[in-house]
This record gives structure tokens, sequence and C-alpha cells, in this order.
């Protein structure tokens, strides 16, 4: 039975649930992994965590169906890309099966925590790995620890479907040939400073730009940006150093191959914004939020679409991918994994 929790005002904000999943690498191994009731980490005050940032995670969620049944949406990509982010920070990945098998355990444990059908909330699943062992000198840890929690949340922007307004940040997020395209923590702290003056201007998010040319839209601090251009194809920027979204990837296939929407995946200029009809970001917390306008600086970049409610086209994508994932709709093959 799901908890009488108040679903429509949840908001993306932690609770503790009952368990959390925990392994540990030591001497060159991961160990069995437990369940356990204790949220609390406990370090030492040299774990390379805490002096060099050594840490990626990932985010996604679980779902329940009409018939009381618990899904994931596409967890092998999350395990697939959060090996390649660890292997990225010089940390042990973990294996891509026992992370599947991981979950299932953790959202098992939890499952009261997972909100009722149609309340529109859905259980976030945070797994995450850091350095636990000590360092001083830069370089990697010896010992890493790899846990998952849960939390019940609701929409990640207020007002969930209603459009937001971005700003185009002076700072970058990513260097080229960085960090950029994989999930380490150490992004999101990058993002921080410029997320508060975009707040404190007004603005929900901010777009950030390529950090070498200052010429190409990349995306926002958690999310992919996507955009309809005057044929009504979706047009999705392309870059090394912007997070290869799972829910971008799936959408693409969505407009592709269930929409019959024509999709254009390629660098995408500054410039060109003012000619595009729609916007939205999309993530596993974003899901599609509509965008009704981008400032960037003295210019006002107002979509067509407006400020009342989502284009056409990021609406029927919306529409189509809550419908899968709420088993609403056919998924394609191998996008549902039963918990
Ligand atoms: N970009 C950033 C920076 C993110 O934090 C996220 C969230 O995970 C995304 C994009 C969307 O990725 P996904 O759809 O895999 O959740
Ligand atoms: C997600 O969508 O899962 C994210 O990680 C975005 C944000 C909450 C960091």
């Amino acid at each position: 039975m799901a908890k009488n929790l108040d679903y429509a005002n949840i908001g993306f904000a932690y609770h503790k649930t009952d368990k959390r999943y925990i392994s540990y690498w030591k001497e060159g191994a991961w160990d069995a992994g437990c369940l356990s009731e204790d949220s609390n980490v406990v370090l030492n005050e040299s774990a390379g965590i805490l002096q060099y940032c050594q840490q990626v995670f990932e985010g996604l969620k679980a779902y329940r169906w009409k018939d009381g049944s618990i899904v994931c949406f596409r967890p092998d990509m999350n395990a697939e890309r959060m090996f390649h982010s660890a292997e990225f920070l010089e940390m042990p990945g973990f294996p891509r099966d026992r992370f599947l098998e991981a979950l299932d355990e953790t959202v098992k444990a939890n499952v009261d925590w997972v909100p009722p059908f149609g309340s529109g909330a859905t259980l976030y699943i945070r797994p995450y790995e850091f350095a636990s062992g000590i360092v001083i000198g830069v370089k990697p840890a010896d010992e890493y620890t790899f846990r998952i929690f849960t939390t019940p949340v609701g929409p990640y922007f207020k007002g969930g479907a209603v459009p937001i307004a971005l700003m185009i940040s002076d700072f970058d997020r990513a260097a080229p040939h960085g960090t950029g395209a994989i999930k380490a923590g150490l992004n999101y702290a990058m993002s921080l400073h410029s997320h508060e003056i975009a707040v404190e201007k007004g603005f929900t998010e901010n777009l950030y730009l390529d950090a070498g040319k200052r010429e190409f839209v990349e995306e926002t601090g958690g999310a992919n940006v996507l955009f309809v251009d005057e044929k009504d194809r979706l047009v999705v920027p392309k870059s090394d150093s912007i997070l290869p979204s799972i829910t971008r990837k799936s959408l693409i296939y969505v407009a592709e191959h269930i929409l019959h929407i024509p999709v254009e995946e390629r660098a995408v200029r500054l410039e060109e914004l003012k000619s595009f009809k729609e916007c939205g970001l999309c993530g596993t917390a974003a899901v599609i939020s509509p965008v009704g306008k981008i400032q960037n600086h003295e210019e006002e970049i107002c979509f067509p679409s407006g400020m009342e409610k989502p284009g056409k086209i990021m609406d029927e994508l919306y529409r189509t991918l809550i419908a899968i994932q709420d088993g609403e709709m056919e998924a394609p093959e191998g996008w549902i994994r039963h918990i």
C-alpha cells in the first residue's frame, strides 16, 4: 500500500524512506552489498570525496501502474552511464548486472513509498558512488562506496507543465573535452553560483553555452534542451560536453517511430533560437518542462507557444512518454523493467 502523503504538493524534495542499499569496494573488489536503515554516511576527514570531489551519481524513477505493479524506465541505461562516469573519474565501475539487482532490492524494500498510480508523483531513485578511502596527495582513492536511496517526488519545477523562463548564463558549466558528458557531482557544484544569479533575476534555470566559442547552446544545470523549428522538426542540440540524457534518447525514438516527427540532432547556434516555435527541457526529474522564453542579456527570446501552456509538439511528446512510463501505452522493447 502506498503511503498516505500529500502527493499533489510533495514537490521535488528529500524524504527519508525505509531502506537504502550499500556496497563497499576495498582491496580491489566490491563486497556483497546489503540494505541498511541508516541514512547517514560516516567518513574520514580526508576521504577522497571530501577533498577532491570523486563522486558520480544517477537519477531514475519507479512508477506504480494501474494494476499496482511497479516498474523502472530503462534502468540498464543508468547502469551503463554510471559505469562510464565512474571510469572517467578513475573510480571502479559498479557492475551493471549488480546495479540492476541492487535497484530491484532497494525499490522492493521501499515499496510503500512508491506513490499511487495517477497521483502525478513517482519514487525517485538516486544511485551514487564516491571515494570513501583516504587521500591527501591528488590521486584516486583506494576505497569506494556505492549506495542507492529513494525518495517520493512530484514535479521538479514548481507548477509542473507551466512554461518556465531561462537565462543565458555568463558562466560555463563544462569545458570542451572535460566532464560535461558524465554525471558527476562536480558539474552540479559548477552550476550553483550561476543558478543563484538566475533565480535572483527571476529565472528558473540557466541555459549554458558551449564553453569554447560561446556560440552554441548546450543544456541547463539539470536537464537537456529540445526545440521545435519552423518546419515542426524536433531539433536536439549535439555536443560532447552535455550529458547524454536517457529521456532525450527516448524522446528522439518516440518522435521518429511513434509520432512521426522528423528529428535533427546537430549543433544549435544561439542565433537560431529566435526562429524556433517551441522549447522544452527534458530529463528524469524534469520529464519535459516547457520553456516559454529565454533571456539573452538585453534580448528576450519569446517562443510562439508562450508562457501559458506547452507548445503542441512538446505536449504530444510529454503525453506519449508519460503514457509509456505509466503503462498506459505499450513500450518499445526493453524499456520497462518490472520490479
Ligand atoms: N542533463 C543534466 C545536466 C542532468 O542532470 C540530467 C538529469 O539526469 C539530464 C540532462 C537528463 O538526463 P536523463 O534523461 O538521463 O535523466
Ligand atoms: C535527474 O533528472 O535525475 C537529475 O539528476 C537532475 C537533477 C535532479 C540533478
